[in-house]
């Protein structure tokens, strides 16, 4: 049964099993990020992340836990906040990503990107980008009518400097801006 199982679960997602061995074939994927087009061919494996990250080569969209717990990965898929350590590169064909290099327009910093700064909302920086793109997603979504809304919906996004009241008023402040 838990043979069955794994078996199905690899070819759902590109793998061929020989034997005791398990294969990947490439997979060409078609994207468009922060407004440009790019085809790259990546190992089924590979998670939108690392795609970003090793191929595009876009390290301001960080790898914190790489398991779903920090954060630190936030982007924008087709307008919806996503951890992108969590899925894989290869369901994403014909996707439109944002990431943190992509928020600014014509040398202004996006409202959020200059809250962070005027409310002096980082320590270290390493779970920045994730923050403000989270904060992006939860000012799309309405979630801003108190600190603890925010709070509730910044909830995925962890800060171990503990910069947490600083981000929620860049959020309340770029908020009454978008
Ligand atoms: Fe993706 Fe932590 S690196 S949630
Ligand atoms: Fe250091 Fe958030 S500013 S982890």
């Amino acid at each position: 049964m838990a043979l069955t199982s794994a078996t199905g679960l690899a070819v759902s997602v590109g793998l061929t099993t020989t034997g005791d061995s398990v294969a990947t074939e490439p997979n060409t994927v078609s994207l468009t990020v922060n407004g440009a087009h790019h085809t790259v061919v990546v190992d089924n494996r590979t998670s939108l992340l690392d795609l970003l990250r090793e191929d595009l080569h876009l390290t301001g969209t960080r790898k914190g836990c790489d398991q779903g717990a920090c954060g630190a990965c936030t982007v924008l898929l087709d307008g919806r906040r996503v951890n992108s350590c969590l899925t894989l590169a290869a369901m994403h064909d014909g996707a439109d990503l944002t990431t943190i290099e992509g928020l600014a327009e014509n040398g202004n910093l996006h409202p959020l990107q200059q809250a962070f700064i005027d409310t002096d909302a980082f320590q270290c920086g390493y779970c920045t980008s994730g923050q403000i793109m989270s904060g992006v997603g939860c000012i799309k979504e309405g979630h801003v009518g108190s600190g603890d809304e925010i709070r509730e919906w910044m909830s995925g996004n962890i800060c171990r400097c503990g910069a947490y009241p600083s981000i929620v008023a860049a959020i309340e402040q770029a908020a009454k801006e978008v």
